[in-house]
């Protein structure tokens, strides 16, 4: 029974980032459509920092909600808010661009 109890507020706490898919094969593809550049563990480290920089005001938004012509945008506006370096923003935009 305790461990039903833990188990409920694990999954409540995580709830909402696990929703987040991960990065795996067909993800780093589709980002490298933008930056050719880019690695399998970077979009698996843009998916942390998203989750840790983006989450304080409000509940994270999920990358489909938006289209990769909307998300530049909003990133742009999120960053002085988030305090986030251009670095930063470029690794978010590929892992929320690239589901
Ligand atoms: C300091 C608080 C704060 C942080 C940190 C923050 N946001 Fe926001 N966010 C807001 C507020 C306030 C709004 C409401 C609308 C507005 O201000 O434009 C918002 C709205 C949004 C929206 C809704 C679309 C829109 O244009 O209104 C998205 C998507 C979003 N934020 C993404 C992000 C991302 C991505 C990050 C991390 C880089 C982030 N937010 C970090 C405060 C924050």
């Amino acid at each position: 029974m305790k461990k039903l109890v833990v188990t409920g507020a694990l999954f409540f706490i995580c709830g909402c980032a696990s929703r987040l898919y991960l990065p795996a094969a067909p993800n780093v593809q589709k980002a490298r459509q933008a930056d050719p550049g880019i690695t399998l563990e970077q979009l698996q480290a843009a998916r942390k920092l998203y989750a840790i920089k983006c989450s304080s005001c409000h509940n994270l938004h999920l990358p489909r909600e938006f289209t990769s012509a909307q998300w530049p945008g909003i990133l742009d506006k999120m960053q002085p808010k988030a305090k986030i370096t251009d670095e930063q923003k470029k690794l978010l935009l590929a892992y929320l661009t690239s589901e």
